[in-house]
């Protein structure tokens, strides 16, 4: 025979578990939301890095083309040198987005948008002027590093390459100003 204590300790575990279940598994399903809009959030953010890098890799390579003067070969050597580390970091990045499980794109229409905010040295151009509009194309791929590098959420390994993406990036920007 149970006990008059023992059978209300039942009752009460039976009344009480479902809530209790239903909290928790409230618990997870807000845990899992909170998971996709982070990675949505990681997968625009390394998208948008991959597509900044194709661009500056373009025009980077305009400069080692166009650029002309007395120090032109300088710059022709050293922008050789930066396309393949930008390359590099191209590479690293887009397989990080593989590992998260998403593909990357190149989507032409989406980098004619982005392309605006960059200056394309489509022709002949003075190496100083060359050099000043790369600068200010570095800036702009740097800003939005820093916001990123910042606000990182779901993936800690993306963070990790976005700074050594921004240190690689300053270095290449340094050694632009260098030049001047
Ligand atoms: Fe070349």
């Amino acid at each position: 025979m149970l006990s008059n204590l023992k059978f209300k300790s039942i009752i009460f575990i039976f009344l009480i578990l479902p809530f209790h279940m239903n909290g928790q598994s409230g618990e997870i399903e807000i845990k899992e939301r909170q998971i996709q809009v982070n990675e949505q959030s990681d997968k625009f953010k390394i998208q948008e890095t991959l597509n900044h890098l194709e661009i500056l890799n373009k025009t980077v390579k305009l400069v080692h083309w166009n650029a002309e003067g007395p120090t032109a070969y300088v710059l022709h050597e050293l922008t050789d040198e930066f396309i393949e580390e930008i390359d590099g970091h191209t590479d690293l990045i887009a397989e990080q987005f593989r590992v998260l499980g998403h593909y990357p794109e190149i989507d032409l229409a989406q980098l004619n948008e982005m392309k605006d905010d960059f200056y394309f040295p489509n022709e002949k151009i003075k190496v100083e002027d060359a050099i000043q509009q790369l600068i200010e194309n570095y800036e702009l791929v740097i800003t939005t590093l820093d916001a990123k590098i910042e606000k990182a959420e779901a993936d800690l390994v993306t963070q990790d390459y976005f700074i050594d993406l921004k240190t690689d990036l300053l270095l290449q920007q340094w050694k632009l100003k260098m030049q001047l």
